[in-house]
């Protein structure tokens, strides 16, 4: 379907991760008009500056890439925040862009919606088929909301006003932009971290927390953004035909996973580590595996281009850069 590049875009959260990356995928296709705020400039868990945001600019779509995120140690330490902040950004934008007349949105949610137990791969039919891992459960919870968010405005106002809001549920991401922090890090940037230092100090040998035996899968932070410019631009019926009005989210994956252990190897070639990697099988290995299903939007026509290694190494260019 023809796109109109001179629509008028918003990219809820462009300084982070993901958000930057769909700014540059929008860019690269040649979308001319894409508006941004930062988080000092627009608070959008406050529901006054959202509503006046919306009035003023008057966007035709919406990416809402915008989230409290973090790891585990932050989601257990401050729940209240991650669940708070979280359910406020999204009834704030998602209900701000329907009351400002915004036709399509796409929401951003995460594979830790899925129950704790959920079979692998996990489809998008797991949804609230269990219980949710305790310690990002308030996270999780936040997420689900958003999904049912826009299900709920499509169902009742999807007819009457032409409105189409959408989600995806990415994996585990990492790429440019990715957050480094040396004690607040999800695996790959951890690592990179740990073998650059490792390199750099010349050190026999880095421990890892674990037996390395669980699986994991990774995508590409520019696979992801070109995944949601992917899905945001489907025509409705075809979006309609492949999802279900109460189930309306779609799963974006590598397609494959690997083992921690493989990880961390494929990490050390990348940054050049050469030294030992040892497993400390004392420390918890957390869940066995955790796998997407992304048949249905490999059915849609779209699949990943960056494998893992040629991804792990743009990253660690970008890491060691920064390290200058
Ligand atoms: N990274 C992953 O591996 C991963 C995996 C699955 C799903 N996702 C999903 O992808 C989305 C984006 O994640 P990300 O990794 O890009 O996160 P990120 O790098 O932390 O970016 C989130 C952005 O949201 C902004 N933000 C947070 N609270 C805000 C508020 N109250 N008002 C305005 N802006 C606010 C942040 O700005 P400040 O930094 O200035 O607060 C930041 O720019 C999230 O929904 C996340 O659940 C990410």
């Amino acid at each position: 379907m023809q796109q109109d590049l001179n629509q008028k875009i918003y990219v809820a959260g462009h300084r982070g991760m993901v958000g930057s990356a769909i700014v540059r995928n929008l860019q690269a296709k040649g979308y001319t008009n894409i508006v941004t705020r930062t988080h000092a400039e627009l608070d959008l868990a406050n529901q006054a500056e959202v509503k006046s945001f919306f009035e003023v600019e008057r966007p035709n779509q919406v990416y809402l890439a915008a989230a409290k995120v973090g790891g585990i140690h932050a989601n257990n330490s401050f729940p209240a925040e991650f669940i708070y902040q979280n359910l406020m950004m999204e009834a704030n934008v998602i209900h701000q862009a329907f009351s400002s007349g915004v036709k399509r949105l796409l929401f951003l949610g995460s594979s830790c919606i899925y129950p704790k137990l959920a079979f692998q791969p996990m489809s998008e039919s797991a949804l609230l088929t269990g219980t949710l891992e305790p310690t990002n459960e308030p996270y999780a919870i936040a997420k689900i909301a958003g999904i049912k968010l826009c299900e709920s405005y499509n169902r009742q106002y999807g007819q009457t006003h032409g409105i189409d809001y959408r989600s995806v549920m990415p994996t585990n991401l990492y790429g440019p932009g990715d957050n480094y922090h040396p004690e607040n890090s999800h695996v790959i940037p951890a690592l990179i971290r740990r073998f650059h230092e490792a390199k750099i100090s010349n050190a026999l040998e880095v421990v890892i927390w674990g037996t390395g035996t669980p699986r994991r899968e990774f995508l590409y932070v520019d696979d992801m953004a070109a995944a949601s410019v992917f899905v945001m631009e489907l025509d409705k019926k075809v979006y309609d035909q492949h999802t279900e009005l109460m189930q309306s989210h779609i799963n974006v994956g590598f397609g494959s996973d690997i083992t921690i252990a493989e990880l961390a190897a494929k990490i050390a070639t990348a940054t050049g580590y050469a030294g030992n990697i040892k497993f400390d099988s004392s420390k918890p290995d957390g869940a066995p595996r955790k796998w997407m299903d992304s048949s249905k939007l490999n059915n849609l026509g779209w699949k990943p281009q960056t494998s893992l290694e040629s991804g792990l190494k743009t990253a660690y260019e970008q890491f060691a850069l920064s390290q200058k």
